[in-house]
């Protein structure tokens, strides 16, 4: 693959900025929780499992130039590191999940002095890092026996490589599939506002010789009655313990046509996923983004100034739509409150 979305390097958070993508491949540098953040809010950095970990090496770019040995100062850094961090984004419950691990390293080790919870936050990132490579490429194997020969399949904005730390969920399932021998191809829709689908996914499977066909979003329909759609897969912000799942704005229309024309829609998502707190969807918040990013298209006005704009980034598709889940345990199958209960709770 060699994409490499996020690594830490000597005491620095390389990233791929995205917002670059596909005309200019360029790394940022994060040295700073300033940059980092500011990088996960324009998307330099996205895609809810790369937030994660980039959440998780945010809090060691905050704590790495504490001095001395006070315990006191040090969780108060440590504590405000984690809680600015936790503002840059609101969907994604990645970002959350792994905040707490990190917090759990100091909540495990009340005895710790300064320099061993150091040690030990950093070693919870790598861990945390390295499980990402490890989940992605065990949902790829179990959504890739979904995929048969011939299927058209269809995605949304981009669940690759680039969301996580090198593999992707979605995208992943069509990494597995092709490494298997398969012969599929993708539609990916355009993924409005930001072109995700269109700039990253695009990319990502071109990259690796998957046929590819890029659609606008609004075409989905007519290519569902067309019968030329036998499969979808998309990635997830937030699930709800009852299966409602956060995703990409347009996901849920997806999921409708989905319904409309009897084709089966997964979600292929971790466990990181997953928010067991809240019973269904309608407890997720979702992140409204500037109206810039409708008015404008590449820095060009495409709507007249002063035109009111709603711009939620996500939705929120029902339980009740969605075929299988598919997660690194296996997939998931309704009943989902008491299946995802019995597979990862
Ligand atoms: O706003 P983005 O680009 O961060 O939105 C990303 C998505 O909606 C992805 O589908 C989701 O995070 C899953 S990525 C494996």
């Amino acid at each position: 693959m060699a994409i490499e979305t996020i690594k830490w390097v000597r005491g620095r958070i390389r990233i791929i900025d995205q917002t670059k993508l596909p005309n200019k491949f360029e790394y940022i540098y994060c040295r700073d929780l300033e940059t980092l953040w500011q990088a996960i809010k324009r998307l330099s950095v996205r895609g809810a499992p790369a937030i994660g970990v980039a959440a998780a090496f945010g809090v060691l770019l905050g704590i790495q130039g504490f001095k001395g040995k006070d315990k006191l100062k040090f969780l108060d850094l440590f504590y405000k590191t984690c809680g600015y961090l936790a503002t840059s984004r609101p969907t994604a419950v990645n970002l959350f999940n792994m905040l707490n691990e990190m917090r759990d390293v100091v909540a495990h080790n009340p005895n710790a002095d300064v320099g061993s919870l150091k040690k030990l936050l950093f070693k919870k990132a790598m861990a945390i890092f390295k499980a990402d490579q490890d989940v992605c490429r065990r949902m790829g194997e179990h959504g890739a026996k979904l995929v048969k020969n011939a299927m058209q399949c269809l995605t949304i904005c981009n669940a690759g490589a680039l969301a996580t730390v090198d593999y992707g969920t979605a995208l992943g399932v069509f990494y597995s599939a092709k490494k298997q021998g398969k012969n599929f191809s993708v539609y990916s829709c355009e993924t409005r506002p930001l072109l995700q689908g269109a700039r990253l996914t695009c990319w990502e499977l071109l990259r690796e010789k998957i046929d590819t066909t890029l659609i606008c979003d609004n075409m989905a329909a007519s290519l569902m009655a067309c019968g030329q759609v036998d499969i979808i897969f998309t990635g997830a912000d937030r699930i709800a313990s009852n299966g409602d799942t956060a995703n990409k704005i347009g996901t849920y229309m997806l999921a409708v046509l989905a319904k409309h024309h009897g084709i089966p829609f997964y979600i292929v998502a971790p466990r990181s996923s997953f928010d067991l707190a809240i019973k269904s969807g309608k407890r997720i918040p979702i992140e409204e983004r500037k109206s810039e990013e409708v008015t404008h298209f590449a820095g060009v006005a495409v709507a007249p100034r002063g035109v009111k704009v709603y711009n939620p980034a996500f939705d929120v598709t029902p339980a009740k739509l969605i075929t299988g889940i598919v997660t690194e345990y296996g997939i998931i199958r309704p009943p989902y409150m008491k299946n995802i209960k019995g597979m990862i709770g």
